[in-house]
């Protein structure tokens, strides 16, 4: 894209902020009357403590008791406008319960004042058990990881963690509450201990794979899905998402090269730029100087390793018919689109994992492995969601 056509797009970038923060989930649900809802984190710990069908024992942090206090402390600041540093953003404006957690009207989702995001925001739906966090893996906790979104200046920009302390100090209704919580009181580290909290509730399985895969009841997946289970395993989606004998998760949290990542920094109409050093020696630089939008590296980003440009994380595909859009720069609008990635062969280039090779899939295969992705939504969606609204938004008072 060359730089006079990024000019005339911006307007239309910004429209489409303004038009997203307009349409934001949150105004819409806190100017309707709402029925109220109590939470009940004591259902949800005992749902922690027996997860639901398909999915293994939770891990749980020692230093991190999960306690009743500590998930409502979470879901509130969850949901509170106030964290960020104009007041207008919470969590939950790009992790939309209704949405299954992420954001699926836009590819990335906008951050403060309109700010571009260059990444889609993962569905937080069983997002506990992730052994790394983020697209690229840059960080492995959940206490740790909230403090990213807080003080990244193009999503809710706060210039501290000090500004952020003392938001929530001034603000009357958290008074007493960290500290009923917590032993320490309100710090930085207990911010993180409560939204790690509430998050590490947000689990979603027994679907209708997991009843007929793991429950053996026969009659719990439909029939196109059943050989779309025999499709999924045929053409090797299972050796990245992956299922074990008594649960599954769906990824390896490991890193590969598909080519969605490659394509974005090099793909038809951007060829790479090549920077000549001395005679004879080019380089390929790792910023490429006609991209208007940031450059993506992937898991270069959290190693500095070249070998590491343009890996990903494989995302889980539990619940994945409702987390549209896909890939890490939410690129691919539906499933079929992803089904027709693979059925390619990703995007040919050097380093693309050799696993993703083009598949001979007929018509009938690809809709039945399109609906087998769709029998894995779990049961307690709605739960969560319910649960997620007795949460009155946090805004300016
Ligand atoms: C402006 C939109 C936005 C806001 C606000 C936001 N997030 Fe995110 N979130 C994202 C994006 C985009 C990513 C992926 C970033 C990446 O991979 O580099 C992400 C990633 C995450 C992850 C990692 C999930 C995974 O599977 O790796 C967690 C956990 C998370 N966010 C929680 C939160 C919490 C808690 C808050 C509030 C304190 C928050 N987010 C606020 C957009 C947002
Ligand atoms: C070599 C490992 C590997 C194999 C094999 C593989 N995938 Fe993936 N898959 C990934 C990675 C990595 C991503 C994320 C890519 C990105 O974010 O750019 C992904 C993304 C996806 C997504 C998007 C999920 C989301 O939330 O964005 C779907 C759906 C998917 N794969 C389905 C499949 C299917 C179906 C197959 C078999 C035809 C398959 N995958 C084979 C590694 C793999």
């Amino acid at each position: 894209m060359t730089a006079t056509r990024s000019r005339a797009l911006l307007p239309t970038l910004w429209a489409t902020a303004l038009l997203a923060l307009a349409r934001a989930p949150e105004a819409s649900v806190a100017s309707q009357v709402v029925a109220p809802i109590t939470g009940h984190p004591a259902e949800l710990i005992a749902g922690v403590s027996a997860p639901p069908l398909g999915l293994p024992e939770v891990p749980r942090p020692d230093q991190n008791p999960l306690t009743a206090a500590g998930i409502d402390l979470g879901r509130k600041l969850f949901f509170d406008r106030r964290l960020s540093f104009n007041r207008t953003l919470s969590c939950a404006m790009c992790h939309v319960p209704e949405q299954g957690f992420t954001q699926n009207e836009l590819r990335t989702p906008v951050g403060i004042e309109g700010r571009f995001v260059k990444r889609n925001a993962p569905s937080l739906l069983n997002v506990a058990y992730r052994q790394v966090l983020f697209h690229d893996g840059r960080e492995d906790s959940l206490e740790n990881q909230v403090w990213q979104p807080l003080l990244r200046s193009n999503e809710m920009a706060n210039p501290s963690i000090g500004v952020v302390l003392n938001t929530i100090r001034e603000a009357k209704d958290y008074a007493g509450l960290f500290e009923a919580a917590f032993e320490q009181g309100l710090t930085a580290q207990t911010v993180g201990m409560a939204l790690a909290s509430y998050q590490r509730v947000l689990l979603a399985a027994n679907s209708p794979f997991d009843r007929w895969h793991f429950g053996n009841e026969p009659d719990a997946m439909g029939e196109a899905a059943i050989r779309g289970w025999t499709v999924f395993r045929d053409s090797g989606c299972i050796g990245c998402h992956t299922v074990a004998g008594n649960h599954a998760h769906f990824t390896d949290d490991a890193f590969y090269d598909t080519g969605i990542g490659y394509a974005r920094s090099f793909g038809p109409g951007r060829e790479a730029q090549r920077v000549r050093l001395a005679p004879g020696v080019e380089i390929v630089p790792e910023v490429q100087f006609d991209q208007p939008e940031a450059s993506d590296l992937g898991r270069y980003e959290a190693t500095g390793r070249s070998a590491d440009r343009w890996l990903y994380r494989v995302p889980t595909l539990r619940n994945v018919a409702i987390t549209a859009p896909y890939m890490h720069d939410g690129s691919l609008p539906d499933l079929e689109a992803v089904v027709d990635h693979y059925q390619r062969g990703g995007i040919a280039h050097p380093g693309l994992d050799p696993r993703i090779r083009p598949l001979a899939l007929s018509e009938q295969d690809r809709h039945d492995l399109v609906d087998f992705l769709r029998s894995l939504t779990g049961s307690s969606i709605e739960h969560l969601v319910r649960d997620a609204r007795s949460q009155p938004i946090g805004d300016a008072q």
